[in-house]
């Protein structure tokens, strides 16, 4: 299978080629960045920006890909920060995805939506279907995302699905979002002893470690469509405080110290999102199911931080 991946360069881009790769995919990326060391071989790389059309319809037309993950984006933290970068690279840029998609015959676009799309004042946990109300830019950009897909669906016969991911976490650097905090403190906390989280200690929000995410996005793609009763669809793992996080460190990295001082820009953002989410529709339509608790995560993620920062 032909798949290419826009924004292959970053978190879950870099994971999700290895796995395809595993899978015996035949791969391509688009990303404004390089690529990385370590990338599985025969990996086609294509350098441009998604909100530059002829950049990626360009690179779409010559992989020829059946399916494009669409990943590129500014995330949460890096939007509020350059808001109009934000706005180029997650509208113009899904627009461009699903434009390219659609004139070259792309059988699937699968897009990662998120936990921003929402706003405060919802349910606990928050179901998929509640008003959508976000306070970041990026929020607003995923909710246009979602709608669009769900039009070039409609309208054109595009097989376009996504999930909303909680916060991600793995074995890697942090791509600039809200909930980048409990991967710091793995990171931090092995590489230096400590970590002065950005937000307060009972802090809670939906989180999953990336093994599961990669199953559920291949999952989700491998589904036939009869089964799937809607585009989108939350996701959930786990939902531990942040000082549920530091004490998880704590246990397998001796003498770790975690502090707090809040930012109160980055918790104001966190606030406003779902402390759980509801993920019965994905149960119901094609059996997801996360395997990772917080200490199997943690047993299987410290001593990968321990090797990626060459700390023992
Ligand atoms: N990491 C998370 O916790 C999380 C949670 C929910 C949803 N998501 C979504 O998953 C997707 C991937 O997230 P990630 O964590 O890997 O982010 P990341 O920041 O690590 O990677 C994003 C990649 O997109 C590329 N990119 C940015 N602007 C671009 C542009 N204009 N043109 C081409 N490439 C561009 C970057 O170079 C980078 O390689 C994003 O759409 C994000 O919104 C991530």
């Amino acid at each position: 299978m032909k798949i290419l991946i826009t924004g292959g360069a970053g978190q879950i881009g870099t994971d999700l080629l290895h796995h395809l790769h595993g899978k015996g995919a035949k791969l391509s990326v688009f990303d404004v960045a390089g690529p990385p060391e370590g990338l599985p071989p025969g990996v086609r790389w294509y350098r441009g920006s998604v909100d530059n059309p002829s950049e990626l319809l360009d690179a779409v037309k010559d992989a020829a890909p059946e399916v494009v993950y669409h990943f590129a984006a500014l995330l949460s933290a890096t939007g509020e920060a350059a808001p109009h970068r934000a706005y180029a690279a997650n509208m113009d840029g899904t627009r461009n995805a699903l434009e390219a998609a659609r004139l070259f015959g792309v059988r699937q676009v699968m897009f990662a939506s998120t936990i921003a799309v929402f706003g405060p004042g919802l349910p606990d946990p928050v179901p998929d279907d509640v008003p959508l109300q976000p306070s970041t830019i990026y929020g607003v950009t995923k909710v246009a995302g979602e709608l669009l897909g769900g039009y070039y669906k409609r309208k054109w016969g595009l097989d376009f699905r996504g999930v909303r991911f909680p916060g991600l976490i793995n074995a890697g650097v942090p791509g600039g979002g809200t909930t980048d905090y409990a991967l710091w403190m793995y990171v931090e906390g092995i590489r230096n002893g400590k970590y002065e989280c950005y937000v307060g200690p009972e802090s809670t929000c939906p989180m999953m470690y990336m093994p599961d995410a990669l199953r559920a996005l291949v999952e989700l793609s491998e589904t036939p469509v009869s089964r799937l009763k809607r585009c989108i669809y939350n996701i959930a793992a786990i939902s531990p405080t942040a000082a549920e996080f530091a004490a998880a460190v704590k246990k397998r990295v001796r003498g770790v110290e975690i502090t707090y001082k809040v930012d109160p820009a980055r918790q104001a953002i966190l606030d406003s999102w779902p402390r759980r989410l509801d993920d019965s529709c994905a149960r119901a339509d094609w059996g997801w199911k996360a395997a990772y608790d917080l200490d199997r995560m943690s047993d299987d993620l410290v001593p990968k931080i321990r090797k990626m920062v060459g700390v023992f």
